[in-house]
């Protein structure tokens, strides 16, 4: 069985290449540096001869909600055709928690907006909805710091391991498709701040972390609950303090010289 892993350069597509590469399928990892763009349709067909399984992992090298939409529409639309033609039987994609109730943001509209076009067509496809990565809580840090500060939103998050994430599409691209839906997530729930300040303190990162009753989500107001998932989301073993300190003290052991075995970029430690 040939798997296509369109995005399989990034965070969770390069986790799910490993991890198929252990298995006895052939997989393919597509993205614009192979020569793969979904947006322009350059190269599609060639990688989908002959593929059964695509996980669409790619995400939108912008946030801002505009590019975003045209983004996911445009790449979703080829990708959908491309695999028509070529006779794909599973189309796999990875989304986010909450979409449907975020429409205030811009980027999660666009999420919204991928979903519908793989709803509405032919192809048989799984939806894997993802709550925030441990990876990614710097990033929203820095998304959401106004000087030293970072304002973070009075809402529960219950976020989870980029692995998990990839095991999670994994097992899925090898089912049989869902023809809808799961919502998957971490074993626990944080206050947003709590979970920043923790994340912060690692990177000895001095930034303040308040609660602020104005600030957003992706643009979006939220509640308390609006980020985490129902009650029969699948969740993942993997808790927030064992992967910090896996992370530490990969990082560390990044700052070794090659020949003691560093020698890592900070991307491959997930720190
Ligand atoms: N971050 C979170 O907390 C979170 C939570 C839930 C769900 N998600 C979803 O998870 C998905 C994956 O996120 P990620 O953080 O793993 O992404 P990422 O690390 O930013 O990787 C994005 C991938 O997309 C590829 N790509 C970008 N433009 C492309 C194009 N025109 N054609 C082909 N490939 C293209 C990139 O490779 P090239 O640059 O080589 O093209 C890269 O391999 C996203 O759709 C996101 O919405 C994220």
């Amino acid at each position: 069985m040939k798997i296509i892993v369109i995005g399989g350069t990034g965070l969770i597509g390069s986790k799910i290449v490993t991890k198929l590469r252990n298995s006895d399928f052939e997989v393919v990892a597509a993205s614009r540096s192979s020569g793969v763009n979904t947006t322009t349709g350059r190269g599609l067909a060639d990688a989908l001869a002959g593929a059964s399984v695509v996980i669409d992992v790619s995400n939108s090298p912008s946030f801002d909600g505009t590019a975003a939409l045209e983004f996911f529409e445009t790449s979703t639309r080829n990708l959908l055709d491309a695999e028509k033609a070529a006779g794909v039987r599973h189309h796999v994609a990875l989304s986010v928690v909450g979409t449907e109730r975020l429409s205030e943001s811009g980027y999660m509209r666009a999420k919204f907006a991928q979903e519908k076009l793989i709803k509405d067509s032919s192809i048989p496809y799984s939806i894997v909805q993802a709550t925030q990565f441990f990876e990614s809580i710097q990033k929203l840090a820095g998304l959401a710091t106004e000087g030293a500060t970072v304002h973070a939103p009075p809402v529960l998050v219950q976020p989870i391991a980029g692995d998990d994430v990839a095991s999670v599409l994994c097992d899925v691209s090898l089912g049989a498709p869902l023809n809808g839906t799961l919502e998957v997530a971490g074993p626990e729930q944080f206050r947003a701040d709590e979970l920043a300040r923790r994340r912060l303190m690692a990177r000895h990162d001095s930034r303040e972390v308040i609660v602020d009753p104005r600030a957003r989500f992706f643009g979006a107001r939220v509640n308390e609950r609006s980020l985490l998932p129902g009650a029969d989301a699948h969740l993942a073993a993997t808790r927030f303090e064992a992967w910090l300190s896996r992370s530490v003290e990969r990082a560390y052991a990044a700052l070794r010289p090659p020949e003691a075995g560093g020698g890592r970029r900070e991307a491959e430690t997930g720190f």
